[in-house]
């Protein structure tokens, strides 16, 4: 079958999106390079094999009769197919459990029961110091399945290559993820079989930490989340409480309930915001003066970049339209890279219609009209961002730069035919912050604003990884509590799951 063929049997390039658990950009990638990737071709097979389309699974062409394959009848008679939507059985969602060690591995064994009762497949993977807790034979004697143990096995790989085990799975838990395996995770170490597959696996991650308090809060694991939470890793706990090795604090494992819901929401397709779209500006602009130097805004595009993977995890389709910034293109995102004010307008404006719009970026209130303007050699007022750079004159005068206005995005945007649902910006402001946000929220049309103060010296914001801010709405001001940027993006995507299904 060809690729086009095999996107409209799954129902469409949205479908196979939440199938693959990809972003639309990595299906027009498959589409222009004529295949699916390799791991792909098992779960197309799979769906394909549900509604009744028998290809094969190596190469995806059709089998020989040239025709779909009738499904067999419960009776044993075959059927043909008629509607694909009829005949479609869902598969069970495919979780791989990864218990590393620590005292809190027991409860694996539970949280293994209520995966199986779900009805959800699971294989378990342990880490070697899990094995001083529980026996690989307990959990495969709970799972129904192998454990796998090892990078180096020759049993393990013949059965279940690692990379295989890493593809196979429709999400991965890890519970309980002890200090060791998270710092492994941000730095990338493949070095035993848990790593390793974490390391080839495009699945969605769900971790469930459970350590020491005092290991928790340290710097060092404190960083570690944080920079998994910026690749689009969830977590679910810990929980504060008493703790087996006697002390008290944050460190103690998610309750079961609690992670079994939030593996619920992190299995592809299962997200809030399915079949919604978003756009969300991030990151600052870079408006030319000459070819070498721009004018930009303080903005590492962190708050706007976390709010988009956000997005994404809640199931929305999600365009991402950033300035220049130094982070990696948040999982499931489709990123539209520009540089200036204008360009971020136009991007935007080709993103809709879209049913929500988060408007992060700091834009650039001014471009320079006359870039390039005065520049010694090629002195040419008005001759645009091709115009070499601007030298310095011997006599010391120095080049007249004229600002013009650049567009409003988020007010473009709110007074649009298209407006989204729900359009929110934001107002960095350095005093009066919230009666600024308030005025800012009416002139510019919008629907809420989140106020900051940027002001403080002793709590920066611009390339921080906190912030605080005010949620201005039409029903009033509602401080919020400093958190991190990926927390504040997560609640901020819980109100717009409440506000789009009201
Ligand atoms: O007017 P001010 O820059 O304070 O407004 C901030 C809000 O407006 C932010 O949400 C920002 O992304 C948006 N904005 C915009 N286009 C501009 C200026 C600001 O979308 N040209």
């Amino acid at each position: 079958m060809d690729m086009d063929s095999i996107i409209e049997a799954l129902g469409g390039a949205a479908q196979v999106q939440t199938l693959l658990g990809v972003g639309p950009s990595a299906v027009s990638n498959y589409r222009a390079r004529g295949q699916f990737p390799e791991y792909a071709r098992i779960r197309i097979w799979q769906a394909l094999k549900a509604r009744g389309i028998t290809v094969d699974p190596e190469t995806l062409s059709v089998e020989p009769s040239g025709q779909p394959k009738p499904i067999a009848s419960n009776h044993g008679n075959v059927s043909p197919v008629v509607n694909p939507a009829v005949t479609a059985i869902p598969e069970p969602p495919r979780i791989l459990l990864i218990i590393s060690g620590g005292i809190a591995a027991y409860k694996s064994l539970e949280l293994i029961r209520r995966i199986k009762d779900k009805g959800w497949h699971i294989r378990c993977l342990m880490t070697a110091s899990a094995e001083q807790f529980i026996t690989p034979l307990s959990v495969s004697a709970l799972s129904g399945e192998t454990t796998y143990t090892e990078l180096f096995s020759l049993t393990d790989e013949a059965e279940m290559g690692h990379i295989r085990l890493a593809r196979e799975a429709d999400a991965i838990v890890i519970a309980p993820a002890t200090a060791n395996i998270m710092a492994k995770m941000a730095y990338g170490f493949a070095d035993d079989l848990a790593s390793t597959v974490l390391l080839a696996t495009d699945a969605p991650i769900l971790i469930a930490p459970a350590m020491n308090p005092f290991m928790w809060a340290h710097p060092a694991t404190q960083a570690n989340q944080r920079q998994l939470k910026i690749r689009g890793i969830s977590f679910v706990g810990p929980d504060s409480g008493d703790m087996a090795c006697g002390e008290d604090g944050a460190g103690r494992l998610a309750e079961t309930p609690q992670i079994i819901n939030a593996i619920s929401h992190i299995l592809p397709g299962s997200g809030r915001l399915n079949g919604k779209t978003a756009l969300v500006t991030s990151g600052p602009t870079h408006e030319p003066i000459d070819r070498v130097r721009y004018i930009a805004n303080r903005s590492s595009g962190k708050q706007g970049h976390a709010i988009a993977a956000a997005l994404a995890r809640q199931g929305a389709k999600v365009t991402l339209i950033s300035g220049p910034v130094n982070m990696p293109p948040p999982p499931g995102v489709h990123v539209v890279a520009v540089e200036t004010a204008q360009d971020m307008l136009t991007a935007s404006l080709a993103a809709m219609p879209a049913d929500i719009a988060v408007c992060a970026a700091a834009v650039g209130d001014f471009a320079i009209a006359n870039s390039g303007a005065n520049s010694g050699a090629n002195n040419g007022a008005n001759s645009g961002s091709g115009a070499g750079k601007i030298k310095k004159s011997d006599t010391g005068d120095a080049p007249q730069l004229i600002l013009q206005q650049n567009p409003d995005i988020l007010a473009t945007i709110a007074d649009h035919k298209m407006r989204p649902k729900l359009v929110i910006g934001f107002a960095a402001e350095t005093d009066d912050v919230v009666n600024y946000a308030i005025a800012k929220r009416l002139r510019k049309k919008a629907d809420w604003i989140l106020a900051n103060d940027v002001g403080q010296d002793d709590q920066p914001v611009f390339g921080s990884d906190f912030n605080m801010v005010h949620l201005v709405t039409e029903n009033g001001v509602e401080p919020w509590p400093e958190m991190s940027k990926h927390d504040l993006a997560d609640q901020l995507v819980s109100r717009i799951v409440k506000e789009i299904s009201a």
